[in-house]
Formats: structure tokens, sequence, C-alpha cells
């Protein structure tokens, strides 16, 4: 495999455009999560204290693709002092999230635009993505971002993803390379803590399957 094909880790297919798909269900978006009993959230957050004790203060967290605030509200149930910013490119989603007054501030930006968002610098204890590597196809640009621009030295990031060749796949989602994106976050000095398989993290709503996702969890340098 060379760099390019590393690199170009995205396959499959995933809704054209995400933001107006979650703009136009942002209303039914977590009767919807019961529906396919979304655990992705719950999960993630369970795990991430193996790694990090989330009762610190301060804890500055990044909840990308923040959604209805699913993450930061597990996280709040922890530690209510925690100042969680969220992003999502969905105005709508973000009006829901900010409904739940767990999130100090919201911001509507693109993360396929990286540059383009305005984020404090090395800041970060923790950034999380709960369902969103499923939606983005500048991984290189946003694992940069996320260790070489957002985290404090020694933070940690954790997200899920569904993984290339998935024998339980999601709907509309991208899978990705798990050695091609653990190396994106190497190659800028990142330690990979866990990448595990997450064998029932959701239900497909085509075929009530259980679907397949990683939760990968690391260190910035
Ligand atoms: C499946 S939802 C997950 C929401 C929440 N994190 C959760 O676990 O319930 C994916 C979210 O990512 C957001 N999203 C997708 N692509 C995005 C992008 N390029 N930039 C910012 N947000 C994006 C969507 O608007 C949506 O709110």
């Amino acid at each position: 495999m060379n760099l390019a094909q590393v690199e170009t880790t995205a396959v499959g297919t995933t809704f054209l455009n995400p933001t107006a798909h979650f703009n136009k269900g942002a209303d039914r978006y977590d009767q919807g999560c019961e529906k396919v009993k979304w655990l992705a959230p719950t999960l993630l957050v369970h795990k991430l204290q193996q790694f990090i004790d989330l009762k610190v203060t301060p804890l500055h967290v990044l909840d990308l693709g923040t959604g209805t605030a699913a993450v930061a509200t597990a996280i709040i149930g922890i530690n209510p002092e925690a100042e969680i910013t969220g992003v999502d490119s969905s105005v709508r989603m973000l009006e829901k999230a900010l409904e739940k007054n767990v999130l100090r501030q919201g911001i509507c930006g693109d993360l396929e635009d990286f540059n383009g968002l305005k984020l404090p610098r090395n800041h970060f204890n923790l950034i999380v993505a709960s369902g969103v590597f499923d939606f983005i196809r500048k991984t290189p640009q946003l694992s940069e971002g996320i260790v070489g621009a957002l985290a404090k030295p020694g933070g940690i990031f954790a997200f899920t993803y569904e993984p290339a060749g998935n024998a339980n796949p999601g709907v509309n989602t991208l899978q990705h390379d798990s050695e091609g994106l653990k190396n994106m976050f190497r190659r800028r000095g990142a330690v990979i803590l866990a990448d595990e398989p997450v064998p029932h993290i959701w239900e497909n709503y085509k075929n009530n399957n259980p679907v397949t996702n990683h939760i990968l969890i690391g260190r910035a340098p």
C-alpha cells in the first residue's frame, strides 16, 4: 500500500449533503436514535473512562459533530463542570443541542473545511466524535487538526468509525481503513491507546441487523 492509498481511506457511499440531511431530520433525531438503539455516545464515554478522568477540572471538551449533544449530555452527567464546545455543520442539530443546556458554546462549522473552523488552539483535554467519521472524507486534514492544532499536549481524542469491509454495515455511512486511519494519527506523533470493534453499536434500519463500529482512542503528542 502506498501513501496515496493510505490517505484515501474512505470507501462506500454517504449522503451527498449530510448537512441538509441532518437539518431536515433534526426534530426527529432523538426519537430515531431510540428506534435504532444508537449506543455510540454511551459506549464511547464509558470506554473513555479507562483513559481519562472525566471528573477533573477544568475539563475542556470538543464534541465534533455534536448533533443533539448526546455525548456532551453523558459527560455532563459525570462532570457537571465540564466546559464543552460542540461543533456541527447543521444549524438545526446545533439548535437542538443548545436546548439541552450542556454546551458552553455551539459553533456551526464544516469539519471538511478544518482551516475555516474558529476554534482555540492547543486547548482541549478531550476531543470526541460519535457517529461523525461516517460522513468525513477529508480524514487526513481532520486528524492533523485534532492532534496538531486543537488538542492540548497529551490530550485524549476518541471517536467511532465504521471499518472498511465491515461485515455488519450501516446505511449511507463511509467506511475507513483501520490501519490507514491509525497511521494518520501516528504520523503526527499521537499514540493509539485502543481501537476495538463494538459489535452492536446501532441497528441498521433497512434490515434490522446490528451494525459494527470501532471505537478508536488516542493521545496527542
Ligand atoms: C449521526 S450524527 C451524530 C450526532 C452525535 N454525535 C451523536 O452521537 O448522537 C452525525 C452528526 O455529524 C454532523 N456532521 C456530518 N458531517 C459534518 C461535517 N462535515 N461537519 C460538521 N458536522 C458534520 C451531522 O450534522 C450530525 O449532527
